[in-house]
């Protein structure tokens, strides 16, 4: 993308499309008048009419037609009361308009930045914002349609129309965009058939990420595994002809490799349920089951392009859930990395078992905080909906500072609590330390909580992603797939400890 370090004017800037928002009072609009000045005074007698929706995220288009070197048509955005604006609903309102972009085929745009400020934000926040959500709505899903011969699309030339510092403005879109196309990369992951990323697959698209951000990566293949007696991510793996993976890498932005935060994603490419087969609706779909892996692959292609002043450390563990003669069943007695014992109740319950090893590990690589995110349970989705990330914790201070990430990034998520009546029943077992499938009641919460009994006193944060990293529908920041959930809050955690 060509994004112009040059401040343009109504008058000089080249593109065919202008983007401008339009707030419900236009008398708080400020410069309005330089606008209605170049386009004419019958744009304010549109706007009165109400021709021109001021509703959030309602767009107008208009054809110009006046005198103009390039200028061909006017996307006005809703922004709604000015006073009710938040940065979520800009990031939106720019991601509605990507979308239209996106289906209008339109790669070259200008924007009137000040139109979309308000008292609390300034031109580089709408920068920032518009970088984002732009990006974000403008995404395309890999189609493997052998009859589409129409040429993908890009946004690729941004201007802006601005009287603030031209720098700022192209240096926060930027960030913006690095941010967006981050999510999207996870999108992509995510949409990815299950025959096209097996856990080789995954763990060379980390090397390669890894390779362009100068970051140290390991790869542990079946017998590494095998020789570090990593009995969770080898039990879930006997099934399948495909080797497991483990993937490390480190983001070392500090002199010390100290107080390291650590990620650490799941990474199952595809998960059948095992012997405790799913049924076969609820099968389809578990091509998403590394949502986990993508999120943390993401938030460390962010970290790579922003170099913050911090130490991070991302584990993922990956492979399929299948059935074969050699599979793992119900009633497996298995050990674990750190030597605790597992009766399996429920092959269906993998992911917790996939985690543990790479929590384990993480701790090893000089983890100090730990953060899991994980399609880990059914439950999350019955509990909070697939709009909501639901999460636990065993440090207070450490989840109001994820939180502050969190809220930044409009990415929701809500804890469920983690008591010691629901560890007991992990612990419960009669033959081995711990069980994974301790019942149905709250079993988000056994999911979660299984992960932390590995997290072993360092301060830990679950994140269950099974309801958010997938959407059955399109959705404000863009379509139906794969949607990059945590991403960006898991990077802007890091970016805001940085401060
Ligand atoms: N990958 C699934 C969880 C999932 C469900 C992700 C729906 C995305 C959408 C996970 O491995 C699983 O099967 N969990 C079981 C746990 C149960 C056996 C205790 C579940 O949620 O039913
Ligand atoms: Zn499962
Ligand atoms: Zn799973």
């Amino acid at each position: 993308m060509n994004i112009e370090a040059k401040a343009r004017t109504f008058e000089t800037q080249t593109s065919e499309t202008l983007i401008i928002g339009v707030q419900k009072h236009r008398e708080q609009m400020k410069n309005w008048s330089t606008f209605s000045d170049f386009y004419g005074e019958t744009i304010n007698t549109w706007l009165h009419a109400g021709e021109i929706s001021t509703d959030s995220k309602t767009i107008t288009k208009l054809p110009f037609s006046g005198n103009h070197t390039s200028l061909k048509r006017i996307y006005f955005v809703g922004l709604g009361e000015r006073k009710h604006m938040t940065a979520n609903e800009l990031r939106e309102a720019f991601a509605t308009v990507g979308k239209e972009l996106k289906a209008a085929k339109v790669s070259d745009i200008a924007i009137w930045v000040e139109s979309f400020t308000t008292d609390q934000f300034e031109e580089t926040e709408v920068a920032y914002l518009a970088g984002e959500g732009l990006n974000l709505g403008y995404y395309t899903t890999l189609s493997y349609k052998t009859t589409s011969n129409e040429p993908n699309t890009y946004l690729d030339q941004v201007q802006f129309v601005t009287e603030a510092n031209i720098e700022d403005v192209v240096e926060n879109f930027e960030i913006g965009k690095v941010y967006a196309d981050a999510v999207n990369e996870a999108r992509t992951l995510i949409n990815l058939p299950p025959n096209l990323l097996t856990a080789t697959d995954l763990a060379d698209y980390a090397t390669e990420l890894a390779n362009i951000y100068d970051l140290e990566v390991e790869i542990l293949n079946k017998t590494q595994l095998e020789e570090l007696g990593m009995g969770g991510i080898l039990s879930v793996n006997k099934g399948s002809v495909e080797e497991p993976r483990l993937i490390t890498i480190k983001y070392q932005g500090k002199p010390e490799w100290e107080d390291v935060i650590g990620f650490v994603g799941k990474g199952v490419t595809y998960d059948t349920g095992g012997y405790s087969l799913k049924p076969r609706d609820g099968m389809v779909g578990m091509k998403g089951d590394m949502g986990g892996a993508a999120a943390v692959l993401g938030a460390m292609r962010i970290i790579g392009e922003t170099r913050p002043k911090q130490n991070v450390v991302a584990v993922i563990g990956s492979t399929d859930n299948m059935v074969s003669g050699e599979a793992f069943k119900p009633d497996d007695v298995i050990t674990m990395y750190n030597g605790k014992t597992v009766e399996v109740l429920n092959t269906d319950a993998e992911g917790r078992l996939v985690l543990a090893d790479a929590m384990t590990y993480a701790k090893q690589q000089g983890a100090n905080y730990l953060i899991d995110v994980a399609t880990l349970t059914g439950g999350v989705i019955v509990a909070l909906g697939k709009d909501k990330t639901g999460a636990l914790t065993n440090d207070e201070e450490f989840f109001e500072e994820f939180m502050e990430a969190a809220i930044e990034t409009g990415e929701f998520v809500w804890r469920l609590p983690l008591t010691e009546s629901d560890k007991k029943r992990i612990r419960k077992s009669e033959v081995a330390d711990l069980n994974n499938s301790p019942g149905r009641d709250g079993h988000m919460i056994f999911g979660g909580g299984f992960v932390g009994e590995f997290a072993e006193g360092t301060p830990w944060i679950h994140l269950d992603i099974a309801g958010t990293s997938d959407a059955g529908a399109p959705h404000a920041l863009g379509p139906k797939g794969g949607t990059g959930v945590m991403v960006r809050t898991l990077a802007t955690l890091v970016e805001l400890r940085d401060n």
